[in-house]
């Protein structure tokens, strides 16, 4: 990726104050790192959700809150709802304002995703394999397919006491070169125009319509999907890939492509996230986006 300012083939920790231009620095994958917390989140907000008590089980990942329905999901304790929603929903407006402010040009388009609160210690945890968090891997949504789009991601870190530990490896530029053929990218674009996967999507649009809860989804994010997965179950890419370790302090915010920076969250408690589907068109540098980079590989659209 010899076109993009500053990149060195790795994920860097760049502070948000001395970055030339946000986008840039975040297309090529680099985490743009806010140590004061970049905004502030009233004390009303940190107390409520320090003492929540999220729900265990597989399915609840994380107490989650959706902006456009104005509702949370992962709680044990239904009386909490009310406290924890409206303090989610604070968190959410105040960090799309503040997302918005230091990144206008993707703000204009981008869809609002969900916001989470990550209270459960990361390290030791017990999750299924593809559910772990302390294994490298690029996010990418079962239920809500991006189309080619990016996932940008804002974490504040509201443990008074402890850091929140970061692991990443070469973003995914460099990633793909390497490990998008051997995770069957071929196959997955052979799919894109297929006739067999012309009538399975207009057959899902008519399912989605009568309102069936179907995925559609592009060759490009089926591929994502399985390589989530994929990276997290190769041992070797786990145990050879070159790491970069960050500590996120108390109080700090940071903003980052998830698909395009490979990471895993090693250990902390009490992280809070806002996500925002970015448009590929309005990137600084669209080459950069993940979806053009396997599209170069594959050799064709992925998206359609
Ligand atoms: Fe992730």
């Amino acid at each position: 990726m010899p076109d993009v300012p500053g990149y060195t083939g790795r994920v860097k920790l760049q502070s948000a104050y001395e970055a030339a231009d946000a986008r840039v620095a975040l297309e090529r994958g680099d985490i743009l790192f806010f140590p004061d917390g970049g905004f502030e989140i009233p004390r009303e907000v940190r107390t409520a959700l320090t003492g929540a008590t999220q729900d265990t089980r597989a399915i609840h990942k994380n107490i989650a809150y959706k902006p456009n329905i104005d509702r949370v999901s992962g709680l044990v304790d239904r009386a909490e709802a009310e406290t924890i929603r409206k303090a989610m929903r604070e968190y959410s407006r105040l960090a799309l304002a503040f997302m918005a402010r230091i990144l206008p040009a993707y703000a204009r388009t981008w869809k609002i995703d969900y916001a989470s609160f990550r209270s459960i210690e990361e390290r030791g945890r017990e999750l299924p394999l593809t559910k772990r968090n302390d294994l490298l891997h690029v996010d990418a949504f079962p239920t809500r397919p991006v189309f080619g789009d990016l996932i940008l991601r804002c974490f504040t870190n509201v443990n008074p006491e402890q850091s929140r530990e970061w692991m990443t490896s070469e973003p995914f530029a460099k990633l793909a070169a390497l490990e998008a053929k051997n995770a069957g990218i071929e196959e997955y674009a052979k799919t894109a125009d297929s006739s067999v996967r012309k009538l399975r999507r207009s057959a899902m649009r008519a399912l989605s319509k009568a309102g069936l809860p179907v995925v559609d989804r592009s060759p490009y994010d089926a591929f994502m999907l399985h390589f989530h997965d994929w990276l997290k179950g190769n041992e070797a890419y786990q145990r050879d890939c070159p790491k970069y370790r960050f500590e996120l302090p108390p109080g700090s915010t940071w903003l980052v492509f998830t698909d395009v920076a490979p990471h895993a969250v090693l250990g902390g408690r009490l992280a809070l996230e806002q996500t925002v589907i970015v448009s590929r068109n309005t990137l600084e540098n669209p080459a950069c986006a993940p979806s053009a980079i396997l599209e170069r590989i594959a050799g064709r659209s992925l998206i359609e």
